[in-house]
């Protein structure tokens, strides 16, 4: 936990007086929120879009002012986690279920932070099962396309029901083992009907905040 309270803490500093943030969703970031709260607090003026109805309501229980994209389309900087990292910043996320809003408020952000502690660095992707955000109907199809890339994928639950998206639809986590060409893997996958997006966030992190129960490392 030090790993990461230190990571989320450590992104923070980053965040400047009138900046629009995108606030990402999970247990790293949670601390990044918390600081945030404390910043605001202190008379830090920002505004931000969460990730999440989780991160929502911790933003909020926090004091953190919001806005959404009918009033901001281009954000300063967002600060979100990540289930694995590689030597190229190509993540896999999507643990927490909010990979779509995640990768939307990302894609607006001129500047992307990622905190994680140190275990979350890999060479190559993909032993965390690759979360996959697909249609309700006809997932059982969508699912058989993604057997046909070697995909495995499993039906995401959460206490013995379907886990639901914040957005109403549903996860397929998928076992590539090995994904030794994110962008490529990711584009074959948005080809499939049926799949709304991929936890693949290719080309997108400019730096990575990584945790060791000593410190935070910073990462470009
Ligand atoms: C949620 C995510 C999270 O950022 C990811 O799962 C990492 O979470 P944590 O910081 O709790 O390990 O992608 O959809």
């Amino acid at each position: 936990m030090e790993a990461k309270k230190l990571a989320g803490e450590k992104a923070a500093e980053f965040i400047e007086n009138g900046m629009k943030i995108g606030l990402g969703t999970g247990s790293t970031v949670y601390w990044t929120i918390l600081r945030v709260g404390q910043l605001v607090k202190e008379g830090l003026q920002i505004e931000a879009i969460p990730t999440s109805k989780q991160t929502e309501a911790l933003a909020k229980e926090h004091g953190i002012p919001l806005t959404d994209f009918s009033k901001v389309t281009q954000l300063d900087l967002t600060i979100d986690g990540a289930d694995e990292i590689d030597e190229h910043f190509n993540l896999i996320k999507g643990g927490g279920g909010a990979l779509l809003r995640e990768k939307l408020v990302a894609a607006a952000s001129k500047h992307f932070i990622v905190v994680a502690d140190e275990s979350k660095l890999v060479k190559t992707l993909g032993q965390f099962p690759l979360p996959v955000e697909v249609t309700p109907f006809a997932w059982e199809v969508t699912a058989q396309r993604i057997v046909s890339l070697n995909g495995n994928p499993v039906l995401r639950k959460k206490e013995n029901q379907t886990f639901i998206t914040d957005n109403g639809n549903y996860i397929l986590d998928c076992h590539f083992k090995q994904i030794s060409n994110p962008a490529d893997l990711h584009n074959k996958l948005k080809l499939i009907t049926g799949i709304v997006e991929t936890g693949l966030f290719t080309n997108l992190t400019d730096m990575v905040v990584a945790g060791t129960e000593n410190g935070a490392r910073l990462m470009e």
